[in-house]
């Protein structure tokens, strides 16, 4: 099958990778209602169609945080993406420079932050969570900033893990140590292909980041059982100046879907915030972040930049997007699809499909750049 769009993409994942893997990136949390609103809210948004407005020149660009890129899309932090593809981190990090988009790199990624910086030639963003043991965050904070990250994504939304039973289900999360094993062992020799060029040929299997911490031969269980000790859910307000405290750059709070918060994080000097529920894989029930995003845009859009996420799997849902009022959005389990379907070259392609579906949908709303996509291109 050859992908010609997101959706094409989820299909060959789904046969490329082990269950226990595609079920992790696929899934939300509870009875998944809030990943599947992400989806279609959006999708219901109807856009205006406009004519004869000379759409010959149309400009894509965006500038964050002082840097330049070809369009306001980035890909978003994803835990584990290095077991999606051989070193999935290092050839995503490849294929965002190729297309010029920011590249996040995950807390919980398994190529460490100094593998993905000796092949970037631009820097890359960092995400961070709140982990208990404070002179461990500073090091990773230390590290980012040797390894030139250009700006630090806070996350928020995450002080303990949402339910999310497809991991039950699939052998990931509940197990014994044993049956988990043997579970995940049998999904991979299923998968051929993957249990060659990622189970042998990918290894370290580890967290890159937190191995310093762990012994040298920690299994994956280990890494999931250091998370569940180690995430902070005493985390408030007060650690943001801890996190500011430690970092020179730009800060990005991610994961604020109410406008009250996003009020809070606009008093403390922040320089950005994505409007997002962690791709519905946190508290199910809560809104999409489309619905979310107008309401956070009036409370704080003209104190720091929106940026959001969730549901985004086409140049029509950036437009979209860009229209409720976001300067720029992430792509999350959209760009992790392309990285199983096919490597580098897959995320290269999903990022140009995307590129294409914006041209598009700008000239036929009539819009020639960023800064005329508004509320006008809205069929309300
Ligand atoms: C498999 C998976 C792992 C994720 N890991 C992280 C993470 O480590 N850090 C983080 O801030 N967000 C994480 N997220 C949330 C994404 O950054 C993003 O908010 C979400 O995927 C957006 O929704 P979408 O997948 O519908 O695009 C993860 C999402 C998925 C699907």
């Amino acid at each position: 099958m050859k992908a010609v769009s997101v959706a094409d993409y989820r299909i060959i994942a789904k046969k490329r990778v082990p269950h226990f893997l595609f079920e992790y990136l696929d899934g939300g949390s509870f009875a998944e209602t809030t990943k599947e609103r992400n989806n279609s809210d959006l999708e219901s948004i109807a856009l205006r169609q406009r004519v004869l407005r000379d759409v010959s020149e149309i400009d894509t660009r965006v500038e964050l945080f002082g840097h330049s890129y070809e369009m306001p899309v980035a890909l978003a932090p994803v835990g584990i993406a290095g077991m999606y593809a051989r070193r999935g981190e290092v050839q995503a990090v490849r294929a965002a420079e190729a297309a010029g988009v920011p590249f996040s790199l995950s807390t919980v990624s398994v190529c460490p932050i100094e593998e993905v910086s000796r092949v970037a030639s631009k820097p890359f963003w960092f995400q961070l969570y709140m982990i208990r043991d404070r002179s461990f965050m500073r090091d990773l904070l230390a590290r980012a900033s040797e390894a030139n990250c250009s700006a630090l994504i806070f996350t928020v939304d995450l002080p303990v893990p949402g339910s999310r039973y497809r991991d039950y289900r699939s052998g990931l999360a509940g197990e014994s140590r044993l049956s988990g094993n043997i579970r995940r062992i049998a999904q991979s020799l299923l998968r051929p292909h993957w249990a060659w060029d990622v189970g042998i040929l990918g290894r370290p299997h580890q967290l890159g980041n937190i191995a310093p911490v762990l012994n040298r031969d920690s299994g994956l269980e280990d890494f999931l059982a250091w998370i569940g000790k180690s995430f902070d859910p005493s985390v408030s307000w007060q650690d943001l100046e801890f996190v500011r405290d430690n970092w020179d750059g730009p800060i990005i709070i991610k994961g604020i879907l109410d406008p009250d918060d996003a009020r809070q994080a606009a008093t403390l000097q922040l320089d950005a915030l994505v409007v997002s529920n962690h791709g519905g894989r946190q508290l199910d029930g809560v809104s999409s972040s489309v619905k979310a995003l107008p309401g956070i845009v009036d409370a704080v859009g003209d104190q720091m930049d929106v940026l959001v996420d969730g549901g985004i799997s086409s140049g029509l849902d950036v437009v979209r997007m860009l229209a409720m009022g976001a300067k720029s959005v992430l792509l999350g389990r959209s760009w992790v699809y392309a990285l199983a379907a096919n490597g580098q070259v897959g995320v290269e392609h999903v990022l140009e499909l995307i590129h294409k579906e914006m041209l598009v949908a700008m000239a036929l709303t009539g819009c020639r750049s960023m800064a005329e996509i508004d509320t006008g291109v809205l069929n309300s």
